[in-house]
């Protein structure tokens, strides 16, 4: 299926909450708290989805989606001064609603064909990003129970930039998390999004806010050339979560 074109920024403004941040250039600069990375996790797809776009709920010109909680997943990449990191490859993963990742070694019994379980996207000249999935599900692999999460990836100029898991704000299997649980409150705060019904809607579809604060300053190609790619780093390929 055709990619999801990111929204210009006028139809953000005011959603992501971002939009009217203005900094202060020196001694007094104000900043945002940046996003905490986490683990890549072991379930990065070892074979890529024949369809790769942004939406992860049709693959290709299948009349027939994916089961779950259509989720819209929407943010915002910026720095620490809230400036908006634009042309980023971004990178998502999950679990079906079958609990069931792409990864050869992610799966249970049980498995959505028709889900993606894989998407990627540039960010707009404003730094947004969009995403049409479903709402993550706990799951239990290689004996490791997790709460529900998606991983989510940032890359530019070819290299990976920074990784970390979204999770769902407020679930009770958060606090006892292997990945969530060792992480103080208040970086945990970072990590979470609200999975909130999309006003109006028929189809019990979800908004999903998460914006990405990175510690550091990307280096932009503005000349033009974008050199985005899989920016998978070296010794991020082993079991680990
Ligand atoms: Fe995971």
């Amino acid at each position: 299926m055709s990619a999801i074109i990111v929204p210009g920024r006028r139809a953000f403004l005011g959603a992501l909450g971002l939009a009217p941040f203005f900094t202060t250039r020196g001694l007094f600069a104000e900043t945002l708290t940046p996003t905490k990375p986490t683990t890549e996790g072991p379930f990065y797809p070892d074979t890529m989805p024949l369809d790769t776009d942004n939406d992860l709920l049709v693959i290709n010109d299948s009349i027939t989606p994916a089961v779950g909680e259509v989720t819209w997943l929407t943010g915002k990449v910026v720095t620490e001064t809230g400036a908006p990191v634009r042309n980023a490859f971004i990178e998502i993963w999950q679990v079906d609603a079958k609990a069931t990742y792409l990864h050869t070694k992610g799966r249970t019994p049980q498995r959505d064909a028709n889900f993606q379980g894989y998407g990627r996207c540039l960010t707009s000249s404003s730094g947004e990003y969009l995403f049409r999935t479903v709402k993550p599900v706990p799951y239990t692999l290689g004996g490791v129970t997790r709460a529900p999460h998606i991983h989510i990836a940032v890359s530019r100029n070819g290299k990976r930039l920074f990784t970390t898991q979204i999770a769902i704000r407020g679930h009770h299997q958060n606090a006892g998390d292997i990945v969530f649980k060792p992480l103080s409150s208040a970086d945990m705060n970072t990590l979470v999004a609200d999975f909130a019904p999309v006003p109006g809607s028929s189809h019990g579809e979800l908004n999903a806010k998460f914006d990405l604060v990175l510690n550091r300053t990307a280096v932009e190609g503005d000349d033009g050339v974008l050199r985005g790619g899989i920016g998978k780093p070296e010794g991020l390929r082993g079991f680990r979560r």
